[in-house]
């Protein structure tokens, strides 16, 4: 579903050239989606087109989570760019009023909020703090975790491969292999599992400090359920003398349906929350929510200015979004539309004999592609889904440890029409495969 230079082969003459180009002038860690790329042009809710207006339905992109160029949000962009872009070291109502609105979406412990430009931003930051406030340095994450680019970020990444090191402070947990209905069996055994890389951790005489975890579990191949089971995880961690940290950069934002944050569905409180992507609908803005009393001895010691963190222009756009979340009714969306489209897939792919598994949240869910005969993860059918969809217009792309879970996490407006058409495409490209 990545494309390289390797295969321009096979594509047409300007695409070829836009590719030749790109990778002339652009750093090689770049990566394209599809055999075939695509050169976008303008967007629309949840419809992209290409320079020849060919339509695409988006059944990927979770960052335009109000749909893509929302009105509302563009107006508030264009109104504010044109008044006032400023930091927050200048008195201004508007990011105290978003704060004090986004707060309200969060537990009732989490009382203050700080604003970075992207989430792994957020994570360093929620990692300093971390760090500051318990005095030790281990982290516990899960095995195919991804939580950003920074340094510390990526230390704490295993999913970008064994050429990005892990710190030696790092553990990693798999997630537990049945995630059925028993949440206090799956929420036990995952506990025990953290509690063993606890110990290791100290064991090595390094100080516990966080477990960090994706609420949903994205790059792990998507595991949200059943709700409930980091409970048990989250009293080892503090028992530990540990913070939980609930990265909320794939789940927030109603992203799961019913419920505004992914920790919600564990009904857990976390110490510090990072959110990031979908804050404003592709302005950059990401940060963290967390309890008062981890960030006063860290405020008062440790002056902390990120110049775009927080800008004006950003705040409008994350403050619209909200609006229209609420407006549109769109977390309650998600979950009906989300289980229409579950339902659906779940129906069709019943018996197929290269699908596992249907499962997910809301707007996120996960088809897990096997070999027919073996079951083992079958990653270049995933590729080939992916690329048959694009082939009928349809956009998504696959994760998971092995590749080989479809993402499918459109932007929230997403409808029973969108659905549907998303559910004719996917029969087809499913057809195309027993070929
Ligand atoms: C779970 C998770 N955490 C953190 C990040 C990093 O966010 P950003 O790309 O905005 O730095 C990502 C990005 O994909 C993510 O999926």
């Amino acid at each position: 579903m990545r494309n390289t230079l390797a295969t321009i082969d096979g594509l047409e003459p300007r695409t070829a050239q836009l590719v030749a180009r790109r990778q002339q002038v652009l750093g090689p860690s770049y990566r394209l989606f599809y055999e075939k790329p695509i050169e976008l042009v303008k967007a629309n809710g949840v419809y992209l087109y290409d320079r020849d207006g060919t339509e695409y339905l988006d059944a990927y992109n979770n960052v335009p989570c109000v749909g893509h160029c929302h009105p509302h949000v563009t107006a508030a962009v264009a109104q504010q760019v044109q008044v006032l872009n400023t930091n927050t070291r200048y008195l201004a109502e508007p990011i105290v009023g978003y704060a004090e609105r986004l707060l309200a979406t969060h537990s009732s412990a989490l009382g203050h909020v700080m604003f970075t430009c992207t989430g792994s931003e957020a994570i360093d930051l929620a990692l300093r703090i971390s760090r500051y406030f318990t005095g030790g340095s281990g982290l516990v994450v899960t095995a195919n975790a991804y939580h950003g680019i920074t340094t510390a970020a990526a230390e704490i990444s295993p999913s970008l491969g064994p050429r990005v090191p892990l710190g030696t402070h790092v553990r990693t947990v798999a997630l537990p292999e049945a995630t059925g209905d028993d949440v206090r069996a799956v929420g036990t055994a995952f506990a025990s599992t953290v509690a063993a890389a606890i110990a290791d951790l100290e064991r090595h005489g390094i100080p516990f400090c966080a477990f960090v975890a994706d609420s949903v579990f994205s790059s792990d191949g998507l595991r949200p359920d059943p709700p409930g089971f980091l409970q048990p995880v989250v009293d080892v961690v503090r028992r530990a003398g540990g913070l939980y940290v609930a990265d909320e950069v794939q789940a927030g934002f109603g992203r799961t349906g019913g419920v505004m944050w992914g920790y919600q569905r564990h009904d857990v409180v976390p110490d510090i929350v990072a959110m990031g992507k979908p804050m404003g609908n592709g302005m950059p803005i990401a940060g963290i929510a967390t309890r008062p009393e981890l960030l006063e001895k860290f405020g008062a010691d440790v002056r902390y200015f990120n110049t775009f963190g927080g800008n004006s222009v950003c705040i409008a756009a994350a403050a619209a979004v909200l609006e229209v979340l609420e407006e549109e009714h769109l977390v309650e969306h998600a979950r009906a539309i989300g289980g229409h489209l579950r339902d659906s897939l779940t129906a069709m792919t019943a018996g197929h004999p290269s699908v596992k598994e249907v499962r997910g949240a809301g707007l996120y869910l996960a088809v897990e592609v096997v070999r027919p005969d073996t079951k083992e993860p079958d990653a270049r059918a995933a590729a080939r889904l992916v690329n048959g969809l694009r082939a009928r217009r349809v956009l998504i792309s696959a994760t998971g440890p092995s590749a080989n879970v479809l993402k499918v996490r459109p932007p929230l407006p997403f409808s029973q029409a969108d659905a549907d058409r998303f559910i004719g495409a996917f029969g087809d490209a499913l057809a195309e495969l027993e070929v």
